[in-house]
């Protein structure tokens, strides 16, 4: 008995401190890849970024560094964590405040030492602990990379070939990480799947959901031995959406594509956002979300969560069920979008529209409620073709209510990967054999990598007569707003609350806000 006591010193051991979000490092854009060489860390003080230009393989590698273990430490921690699984299922208690189960992962890991008769060196605690904290309250092997603020995406592709992850400034990386084993890459997505509160198995291998922080979470659980087994896609929720401003200096929109924008929420009109897969339609209506009036009551609804509005009068909604199929104690979107329209709202977002929840949208247009949304489509011609034909078969009447496109594309502009709003257009007419006649005010030109704007908006002159404004008065508004946004970005006012702020003031004191800026 003394013996042991002496032996085991590890329940006088100081809890380590850890930190899941340090401090956001300053990174600068560098255009010549094989200049980068950065390091930051991602769990302090254990675990690091370090993204640098491999001249081997010609290109860029992130690697994930985590504190190394010796043979016998491996050993330990493998006891350890199999020891501490059999005690608690974590997925149970996940809901619990942080410190609150570091502080219980501390005292199991105790427990469990002195009762195995594992003796640990400070040090050799320290780093088990981490890797304890990293496996139960986090994602394993890919927690650092979920906890780095400009990673987006994280990608895998199966057994044996290495994870992707999109960085916000270096894009398309390489990463370090690999899973080996198809077991471990099987309790991982099951993991997954539990922690988006939904079940994946043989009978049902396929996962569409998402984490609590919001991100996410594509994965196929599948043991063919043709492929390289179970694959999942997190895609991250990145809390502060792109604003405006910060699509212009990439290059997706032009400031007047933006002014105009914000005429046209101004004065409710109703607008779908479309493109490919992956296009940006969402970022999209995120930004011009920005535009919304403040005081103007805002109802969102979507599958997954997505959107992030900056202002505080705002209802969001998540459909519980995404398969459209409604069970008891379930509300998909259908339900979801008739019941937002009792609430009465000043605009309705919906995230993306496919079913018959289309039809629904276009009733609330029709009653006067300003509606945003994205659609899968990439040209206006396949917008209109799939709002008339089945499932969801619109009236041409009821087609008219929408008044503008906006098409997202993908594309590559000096061997950089981009994304553009390609084409702005505007419904004029559809006239009874559903054929459509549009303007298209705005497009991108890709060979000048130029936005081109044709003068006459048709809607300008809809909302000139709707609202009794004289059409050189609306002109000269968009004329304003264009230079306030311009200034707003060669000021490199790029932040969240900062271009909400300003928005916001340009609604109340317009010539105050204006001159701020030196315009006028
Ligand atoms: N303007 C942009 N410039 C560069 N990258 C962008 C831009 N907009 C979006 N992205 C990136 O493209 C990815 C997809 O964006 P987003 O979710 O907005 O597209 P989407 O068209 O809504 O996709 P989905 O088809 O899945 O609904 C994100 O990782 C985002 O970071
Ligand atoms: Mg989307």
């Amino acid at each position: 008995m003394l013996q042991k006591e002496k032996r085991i010193n590890i329940q006088n051991y100081q809890r380590v401190e850890i930190k899941f979000t340090p401090k956001i490092p300053h990174l600068k854009k560098i255009k010549d890849k094989s200049k980068i060489n950065v390091r930051y860390s991602l769990i302090s003080p254990f675990s690091f970024a370090h993204i640098y230009w491999d001249p081997k393989e010609y290109e860029l590698v992130y690697e994930v560094e985590e504190p190394y273990l010796n043979e016998k430490e491996i050993i330990y921690k493998n006891q350890i964590i199999s020891a501490m699984r059999d005690m608690i299922n974590f997925d149970t208690v996940i809901e619990k405040n942080q410190e609150t189960l570091l502080d219980y992962i501390d005292k199991r890991f105790k427990i469990l030492a002195i009762e195995l008769g594992i003796d640990l060196p400070y040090e050799s605690y320290q780093k088990i602990f981490y890797y304890l904290a990293r496996d139960f309250i986090g994602f394993n092997e890919t927690d650092p990379l979920l906890r780095d603020y400009f990673v987006e995406d994280i990608e895998c592709n199966g057994i044996n070939t290495p994870i992707y992850i999109v960085h916000r400034l270096y894009r398309n990386i390489k990463t370090n990480i690999k899973f080996k084993n198809s077991n471990k890459l099987s309790n991982f997505v099951e993991k997954l799947a539990q922690r988006c509160g939904k079940y994946i198995s043989y009978s049902n291998p396929i996962l569409d959901g998402s984490l609590p922080d919001g991100s996410r979470v594509n994965a196929t659980y599948t043991k063919d031995i043709t492929s390289r087994g179970p694959t999942f896609t997190i895609r991250k929720f990145t809390k502060t959406p792109w604003t405006p401003t910060q699509l212009i200096s990439l290059k997706t929109l032009s400031a007047e594509m933006l002014a105009y924008l914000w005429i046209l929420i101004q004065y409710k009109m109703n607008l779908l956002i479309t493109g490919g897969t992956s296009s940006g339609k969402t970022t999209l209506l995120n930004a011009i979300v920005f535009f919304i009036p403040p005081e103007a009551r805002v109802v969102s609804i979507e599958d997954t969560r997505e959107l992030n509005l900056p202002r505080e009068n705002w209802l969001p909604s998540i459909v519980r069920n995404a398969t459209g199929i409604e069970k008891a104690g379930e509300v998909n979107l259908f339900t979801l979008l008739k019941s937002s329209f009792r609430q009465n709202p000043d605009y309705v977002i919906v995230g993306e529209v496919r079913g018959k929840e289309t039809y629904v949208l276009f009733q609330g247009m029709a009653s006067g409620h300003s509606s945003l949304s994205t659609m899968h489509a990439d040209s206006v011609d396949t917008v209109i073709k799939r709002l008339e034909t089945p499932p969801i078969e619109l009236s041409p009447t009821l087609l008219n209510i929408l008044d503008c496109v906006c098409i997202m594309t993908h594309a590559i502009v000096n061997k950089q990967e981009t994304r553009k709003l390609k084409e702005i257009a505007e419904i004029v007419n559809i006239n009874s054999n559903g054929i459509a006649l549009t303007n298209t005010p705005f497009k991108w030109n890709p060979r000048d990598d130029q936005f081109y704007f044709k003068k006459n908006s048709k809607i300008f002159e809809k909302i000139s007569q709707r609202y009794g404004l004289r059409l050189e008065e609306l002109e000269l508004e968009f004329k304003k707003r264009v230079r306030l946004i311009y200034a707003l970005y060669k000021n490199k006012i790029f932040k969240f609350e900062e271009v909400q702020d300003v928005i916001n003031q340009y609604y109340k004191k317009p010539e105050q806000t204006l001159r701020k800026f030196g315009i006028m």
